[in-house]
Formats: structure tokens, C-alpha cells, sequence
């Protein structure tokens, strides 16, 4: 059961807010609801070694996979309202369990996830609504995707129907790297999210990703922002959970953004009312702008990392108050989500090794922390019992720094960076190469 706003006392009580996740993402709108006006305290649960460096946020050391102490920990400490960052908790359901325990969620219920956690049910749901986006064809065993392959004689990307952390996608240039890709994911590469897999035609174009904040009936949009997927610079290398963004996409244009709210966001929305989901939260949709217009790469459930560092920035001190409105199914109550006429840059820096094998471990030294136009969101980054901050994971944090420009915003986020040290530090210059005039100097001084 979702509360309603009439059976609360209406925004004045929203105070205390638990954000759930351990990313820079959820360190990033734990900021962001800490500058949210009449905000009194933000908790981030189970956060990571950063969480409370610079953020004016409070780490509760609850991991997402236990909603009893989640509930619990709500209870005592008085929460408002719960925002669940990642996807996985989501599609495992955790916003239903802590529904049925009356508190107030932005994030959809497991349902809603599907978006993000089957692309069977996300492409079933295209289809349904005429929502443009890449052909596709099913196949839920080995001998059924080689002779789609073997009628259609042409390279694929191969996906996992499931969740694979981001790295389940082959975008595959010759035949036997199709069917390369097609035996390891039917033979357990990435698990369970394998035993049935999509196989689409590749499409092209530069990707964005649009952001509506949804109440189940109605949503809203947060400026559009790109990402940088690929771990090297000039976009080559492996594919990475996102080395860096900016916002807003110069891409997108006021038109543009209606055109793809007209296509694709609202007959998302009411495709999803017709299957009856009720989705508070995030939809998160990456799209190609192809030479035939805008298609749906995929659909998210969440917010994505980095872009929501690079969003935090811009949004303007009504943002919870947005959220708490979407949680309660009541968007029309929310005042008007302002945002900032300005450039905001973000960059990655990753452990070496990453994705595959991040080393781990070494000290993070900063001669710098926040300022004005700078931020500083840790990731992979947990302190050990002397209280020294050390990398714990693939992307350890990311510099997200704003300007009148984006030749500006890069060179304050480079800046900042330069001031940044652990072992192995990884992170691309280029980020933002679309939108800013290129000096090797600008990203190393
Ligand atoms: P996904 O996890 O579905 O976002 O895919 C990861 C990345 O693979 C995307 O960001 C695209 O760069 C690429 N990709 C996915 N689907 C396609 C497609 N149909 N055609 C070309 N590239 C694709
Ligand atoms: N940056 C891409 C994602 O969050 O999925």
C-alpha cells in the first residue's frame, strides 16, 4: 500500500531523509537533499568511506539486502522519506517492503524495476506502445539466437535479459564475436541474468540520457546529460559503468526534448499505467539519436552514475520536496523543480584494473575538499580503523565542477582532480570533448 498525501500532513513534515545505496550517485543526492530547504538531516545507508566527507550527510551501516533494519532504522530515526538509489534492491523489491511498512519511497516497486531488470518485459513494453527502438528478437536458449544469427547473417549486439551490472551488452562488429557473445552468456558469464537473452540490430548515433521523475501518473524532467561509457579516451575500450558526463546535453534542444517526451516518455508512462504499475521514481532513458530520430537504447529504474553527480549540481532547493511529491503520488503539490543556467563537468577516477580486476586498497590523499563550483563524490572508497580513506572498488570517486561554460566547468573538475591521489588513478581527458574546445593543457594543470 502507497500513503497517500491526504493521509500525511503535507510537505512541512518532510525533515529526515534516508538515501539507500553505496555509490557516488547516492553520496551525490544525499548532497543535493541536505541543500533541499527545511531539510534537517539526510542519512545514507550503507553509504562508504566518503559519505560523510564534505556532504553534510550521516552513514547508517545498513546494506540495501536488509529491509528489516532498513524499517527499523526509519522508525527510529524519524525518516520521512526513503530515495533508493541502485537497481538491484529495487528489482529485489525493497521499495514494496518498506511500502508496506507506510513510509513514504521514491523508487519504484519491483515491478517498475522490470524496466531496468528484464529487457524482455522493457521491449515487450516498446513494442506495446510504439515506442521507438532498436529491432529485436528473443532467445531463451543457444540453438535459437546462432539461427536467428545464422538467417540474418549480420553482426548484433547481444544482451542479457537480466542485470549484469552494466556489463552484460556485446555491441559485436563481425559474426563470430556475435556468436562469441551469445555462448558465454548461455554459459553462465554473467549468471542467471543469461538464461534468456535479446539479440537487437545495431543501431547509430550519439547516446543521451533523459531523466523523468515520475508519480505514477504524472513526471517532470531534469535537464538531459551525456555519459562517457567507454573506459579510454576517444571512446575506445572496454565498457564501463560511465567514466564521466556533463550536463546539460548540448544535443538536446528545447524541441528536441519535446519530441522525446511526446515519443517515448509519456507512452512509457501510460504503458506502464496499463499494466497496472504505480512508478514513483526515476525513468532513466538512454537514447540513440539516430538519422531516423530518437530510439530507445534502454530503460533504467534509477538515476545513472555519473550523470546524477553531474545533475546534483544544477537542481535548484526544491528537489526533496519534488521527491517526497513523487513518493506520495501527488507531483501536482510540488512547487516547480528550478535548475541552474549553467555547465556542470564530471569526471571519473577509477582504480587501475577497472572493470575488470580494480586494484584495491591504497591510500586516497586530497589537497583539496569542496568548494563553490567543486565537488568531491567518493565511490569505491571505504576507511580502514585508523580512519584513513582507501580505494575499495572499480570507479573510487568522481569530480563534478560547474561553470559559465563548459570549457570552464572541465577545467575546474580537472583541476580539482589534479589535487586527487591514490596508486593507479585512472581517469580520461577527454570527457566532454563534444562540448569543449580540447587542450591537453586544460585537463592536466
Ligand atoms: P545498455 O546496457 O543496453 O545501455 O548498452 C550498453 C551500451 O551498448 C550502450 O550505451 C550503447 O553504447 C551500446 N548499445 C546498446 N544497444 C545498442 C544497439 N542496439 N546499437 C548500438 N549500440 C548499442
Ligand atoms: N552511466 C550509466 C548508468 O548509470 O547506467
Amino acid at each position: 500500500m502507497q500513503p497517500l498525501l491526504q493521509d500525511l500532513k503535507g510537505f512541512p513534515q518532510l525533515k529526515r531523509i534516508l538515501v539507500v545505496g553505496n555509490g557516488g550517485r547516492e553520496n551525490a543526492l544525499g548532497w543535493a537533499l541536505t541543500r533541499s530547504r527545511n531539510i534537517e538531516k539526510v542519512f545514507v545507508a550503507p553509504g562508504n568511506g566518503g559519505t560523510e566527507i564534505g556532504l553534510g550527510c550521516l552513514q547508517l551501516e545498513i546494506e540495501a539486502t536488509n529491509p528489516e533494519k532498513l524499517i527499523e532504522a526509519c522508525k527510529k530515526n524519524q525518516i520521512d522519506l526513503v530515495v533508493i538509489g541502485p537497481e538491484a534492491p529495487l528489482a529485489e523489491g525493497l521499495a514494496d517492503k518498506l511500502r508496506a511498512a507506510e513510509l513514504p519511497v521514491f523508487g519504484p516497486n519491483a515491478n517498475g524495476a522490470q524496466l531496468e531488470a528484464s529487457k524482455e518485459w522493457a521491449k515487450n513494453l516498446m513494442s506495446e506502445a510504439g515506442i521507438p527502438t532498436a529491432n529485436h528478437w528473443h532467445a531463451n536458449t543457444e540453438e535459437e539466437a546462432i539461427s536467428i544469427l545464422n538467417k540474418l547473417q549480420r553482426p548484433l549486439v547481444v544482451k542479457a535479459d537480466g542485470l549484469a551490472a552494466g556489463k552484460g551488452v556485446t555491441v559485436s562488429e563481425s559474426i563470430e564475436e556475435t556468436k562469441r557473445a551469445i555462448k558465454d552468456l548461455f554459459q553462465g558469464k554473467y549468471g542467471s541474468a543469461g538464461s534468456k537473452i535479446i539479440l537487437e540490430e545495431k543501431i547509430q548515433g550519439p547516446e543521451v540520457s533523459i531523466f523523468a521523475l515520475s508519480d505514477g501518473k504524472n513526471f517532470i524532467l531534469l535537464p538531459s546529460a551525456q555519459d562517457h561509457k567507454r573506459l579510454k579516451e576517444g571512446d575506445k575500450g572496454p565498457n564501463t559503468g560511465g567514466m564521466g558526463a556533463y550536463a546539460p546535453a548540448a544535443l538536446i534542444d528545447t524541441n528536441k526534448l519535446k519530441e522525446i517526451e511526446a515519443a517515448i516518455i509519456k507512452p512509457t508512462l501510460k504503458a506502464l499505467n496499463r499494466k497496472g504499475v504505480d512508478y514513483r521514481g526515476v525513468i532513466y532513458v538512454g537514447l540513440m539519436l539516430t538519422s531516423s530520430g530518437p530510439k530507445v537504447i534502454e530503460y533504467n529504474c534509477r538515476f545513472g552514475d555519473p550523470e546524477c553527480q553531474t545533475l546534483m549540481p544544477l537542481i535548484g532547493e526544491e528537489f526533496a520536496e519534488v521527491l517526497y511529491a513523487c513518493a506520495l503520488g501527488a507531483l501536482e503539490k510540488a512547487p516547480s523543480l528550478s535548475t541552474k543556467n549553467i555547465c556542470s563537468a564530471c569526471v571519473v577516477a577509477a582504480a587501475s584494473g577497472y572493470p575488470e580486476s580494480p586494484r584495491q586498497n591504497d591510500p586516497i590523499t586530497t589537497e583539496t575538499s569542496f568548494e563553490e563550483n567543486m565537488q568531491i563524490f567518493y565511490a569505491g572508497a571505504q576507511k580502514n580503523t585508523n580512519g584513513e580513506l582507501l580505494t575499495s572498488g572499480g570507479r573510487v570517486l568522481s569530480i563534478t565542477a560547474q561553470g559559465k561554460n563548459f570549457d570552464e566547468a572541465f577545467k575546474n573538475a580537472y583541476k580539482g582532480l589534479s589535487k586527487i591521489h591514490f596508486e593507479g588513478i585512472t581517469y580520461r581527458r577527454d570527457i566532454g570533448y563534444q562540448v569543449r574546445k580540447f587542450s591537453k593543457q586544460d585537463s592536466s594543470n
